[in-house]
């Protein structure tokens, strides 16, 4: 094992044996329901997955006993540490837990190309942790059907990265159903390059005294995004008064996104500080997220996958 990491640690993986896409998840709206005596706060929101990703690359050294070594690239990857910490290492050590003869599983080397920005409310480190469960399952040649539970125990976010699929996300973020079908859209995504601890921005949310919401009411389907938009304008962000109360860069954010010529709605993602906007064409989403590249601005632009892509 030493000297696959040896190997492994002058270079990227030559011929990974396995990669996955590991996309941006977007609340495009988030109620605060309740409270669990755990601290958790009970949700109703609507997630969908953005043409923005960070990769995992894993393949197999050659030693066995289960263990992992993980490698930072890319972007981003300089705002994280690969120790045992890191959600990828996690999500393997819990798959390997479940594994009765763990001993017989061939090590694994991973690869992180990080090209989402951390902490930034659209789930980069859950939806690494859910690739990470993945590929490691493909490589042990384990079923994918017991990775669900096993998301669950690693973060609120990770079971709707594992489905990487348009989800209603309600207990804590664990109970999943279908979201209703989209239309055709693009989708804009900026972070200003501030870091927002998700727990921060919960407890400013509680310490504000704002009142728990009833679930959204939402249609099967949206015939187009005029009447998605239309119903989303009568959902909210809970989180986004507290993050910009924090962060008031952030409603500088969503202003400069709402501006945009096709802008149908902005908004912000999960706790912050990313937002996004909802355009009817790619070329519209693209031409903004060009102009909003300023500063230390990150964009990312394009068209929603479609449900044929999932
Ligand atoms: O589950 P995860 O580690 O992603 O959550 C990070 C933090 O966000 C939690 O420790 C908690 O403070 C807050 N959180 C919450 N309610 C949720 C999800 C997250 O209070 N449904």
């Amino acid at each position: 094992f030493d000297q696959a990491r040896a190997a492994h640690a002058q270079g990227a993986l030559a011929r990974p044996a396995l990669a996955r896409h590991a996309l941006a998840k977007i609340n495009l709206f988030l109620h605060i329901t309740g409270r669990r005596e755990n601290g958790y706060h009970e949700l109703d929101s609507l997630a969908i997955f953005a043409p923005a990703a960070d990769r995992l690359y894993v393949e197999r050294t050659g030693a066995c006993g289960g263990h992992a070594i993980l490698t930072l690239k890319g972007p981003f990857g300089d705002g994280l540490t690969a120790g045992e910490d890191n959600l990828v290492l996690r999500a393997v050590h819990a798959l390997r837990a479940t594994v009765a003869d763990p001993a017989a599983l061939p090590d694994l080397a991973l690869v992180l190309d990080k090209r989402l920005p951390v902490a930034s409310g659209i789930g980069g480190g859950s939806a690494d942790a859910a690739a990470a469960l993945r590929l490691a399952a493909a490589a042990w040649g384990l079923k994918k059907d017991g990775l669900a539970p096993i998301a669950a125990t690693l973060g609120a976010d990770v079971p709707v990265c594992l489905a990487q699929r348009p989800a209603r996300m309600q207990g804590i973020g664990e109970i999943l159903s279908p979201a209703p079908a989209l239309p055709p859209c693009a989708i804009l995504l900026v972070n200003p390059g501030v870091a927002v601890p998700t727990p921060v921005v919960f407890k400013a949310w509680k310490d504000s005294g704002a009142p728990f919401r009833p679930p959204a009411r939402l249609p099967a389907r949206w015939d187009d995004l005029d009447a998605m938009a239309a119903d989303l304008r009568e959902t909210e962000n809970d989180l986004q008064p507290p993050a910009i109360a924090l962060f008031p860069v952030i409603e500088t954010v969503i202003e400069a996104i709402a501006a945009q010529p096709g802008c149908r709605i902005a908004r912000m993602s999960g706790s912050g500080a990313t937002c996004f906007g909802l355009f009817g064409t790619e070329d519209e989403a693209k031409a903004a997220a060009r102009r909003l590249a300023v500063r230390e601005w990150w964009t990312e632009a394009g068209a929603l996958p479609d449900d044929t892509a999932f």
